[in-house]
């Protein structure tokens, strides 16, 4: 049944699967400190602390966290170079940068904020629940013989179109769990295969992601022994990736930029379920608050948020209910419908949603590489079309005068958040940087910017 879309400036390109840019209509000012919402902002804070807790087991377990004492951050890099090879040039782009977690050590992805975290917090509360670790014991207590035996005997499972399978994966081994990663369709067959050499029982479903996330959940629901990250609906995923907003402050801060009414601050963030995307959106939220202004970025055929959010249905709506094949070549972002409660999160929150062509993901990818030797996958490249929607079309220049930004948008810094990359093996990565190469080069002879404008 196709879907009912209000009017809406965005909805006939997203419906014919062309590049576009959306904007939130129920944005509100400074809403994330209404004590009506469902989530506090404290819940932010609770998650630093909880990581910072984690860090010494984290960097026992992990020896590549000791120059950050176990955690797991990511540089902020000024796109000095990239921003020429995308087109970002003149004052009027402010300064960008892009939030390499493309790099994020333990799992190469945006996903190790989330998957690690959830693991890790299960892991202790078990171990407390079971009496292993007390009060007076150091948090390394969990990494001992007794942890590991008794975490043994419990399996994590987990639907994933692949990153979130390897951060939850690798987490659970590390701790001497057993794993099961039901991957959809779209998950690549390196990462398949980097969980079995983990020991990961891997599930491969014909079908596509919420199917896979459904059949992880019947099995878990069946089994006490097994417990279920749930992409679709968990907190602590999501207050995982909330913890990245003050890593991200830090940086800008340190960096030499203020963010403040005269300074906004523009955050473009790949969205697939919504969990990643949102969960830093609300940490950046509940420290900059009217001054930040966050985008998902989605694809053409995969813009689940999109269509949702813009369909204003109490009911998930799918891409499939608006016509879309949820096809793409960025697997981590391949998923036809979204988070029920991230959408929730996001309504008064999110400033819009932008939709990318595949094509361009390679022609990104490339750029990255060839620019500033920044190494991506497809997915994590969504981000580069923000300054151009923001900055050079129609409705971003419409969003930046209902915001009176208009005069102040020089002054702004943007984030590209680069969501995945550091793990894609060599001969995958040279196969992306042909294609990525061969679609920059036919776009120099014939060019269109990516908003279409
Ligand atoms: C590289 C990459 N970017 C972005 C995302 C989107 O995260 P989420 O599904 O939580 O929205 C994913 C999800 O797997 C991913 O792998």
């Amino acid at each position: 049944m196709p879907v009912f879309l209000p009017d809406n400036p965005a909805k006939d390109d997203l419906l014919a699967g062309i590049p576009t840019l959306w904007l939130n209509p129920h944005l509100k000012h400074n809403d994330i400190a209404d004590p009506g919402q469902r989530h506090r902002s404290s819940q932010v804070a609770d998650a630093e602390a909880n990581w910072r807790r984690l860090a010494p087991l984290l960097q026992l377990l992990f020896p590549e966290l000791e120059s950050t004492g176990g955690l797991i951050q990511s540089a902020l890099i000024e796109a000095e170079k990239l921003r020429d090879a995308l087109g970002y040039r003149g004052p009027d782009y402010g300064r960008i940068f892009v939030k390499a977690d493309n790099d994020l050590p333990v799992a190469g992805s945006i996903k190790a904020r989330g998957g690690v975290f959830e693991v890790f917090m299960f892991a202790e509360q078990l171990a407390r629940e079971k009496g292993i670790l007390t009060p007076e014991d150091s948090i390394t207590a969990l990494a001992q013989e007794e942890a590991r035996t008794l975490f043994g005997h419990y399996t994590i499972a987990v639907g994933s179109t692949g990153n979130l399978g390897l951060s939850v994966g690798i987490a659970a081994r590390s701790l001497g769990f057993k794993a099961v990663v039901h991957m959809s369709a779209d998950a690549k067959q390196w990462k398949v295969d980097r969980l079995t050499r983990l020991g990961v029982k891997v599930v491969r479903h014909k079908a596509d992601y919420t199917t896979a996330v459904e059949q992880a959940r019947s099995d878990a629901e069946a089994d006490p022994s097994i417990y279920f990250v749930d992409d679709e609906c968990s907190e602590l995923l999501f207050f995982g990736y909330s913890a990245a907003a003050k890593e991200l402050a830090g940086q800008l801060a340190a960096a030499g930029v203020t963010v403040d009414a005269d300074h906004p601050l523009f955050v473009y963030l790949p969205c697939g379920i919504g969990g990643a995307p949102g969960g830093v959106t609300y940490g950046l939220k509940a420290i900059f608050g009217d001054n930040v202004h966050c985008f998902f970025v989605e694809p053409v055929q995969s813009p689940c948020a999109m269509v949702h959010m813009m369909s204003d249905s109490d009911e998930l709506v799918s891409v499939y209910d608006a016509g879309l094949t949820n096809r793409t070549e960025a697997d981590g972002m391949a998923v036809a419908r979204m988070s029920a409660f991230v959408a929730e999160a996001m309504r008064p929150i999110l400033a819009g949603i932008f939709t990318v062509a595949d094509d361009d993901l390679f022609r990104w990818l490339w750029q990255a590489q060839d620019s500033q030797g920044i190494r991506l996958e497809p997915s994590a490249t969504a981000s580069f079309a923000g300054p151009g929607f923001i900055v050079a079309g129609d409705q971003g220049r419409t969003f930046l005068a209902e915001q009176g930004l208009a005069a102040r948008v020089a002054q702004a810094a943007h984030v590209l958040w680069t969501t995945g990359g550091a793990f894609v093996p060599q001969d995958q990565y040279a196969r992306f940087l042909e294609r990525g190469a061969a679609i920059a080069e036919a776009s120099a002879r014939n060019p269109v910017s990516a908003n279409g404008e």
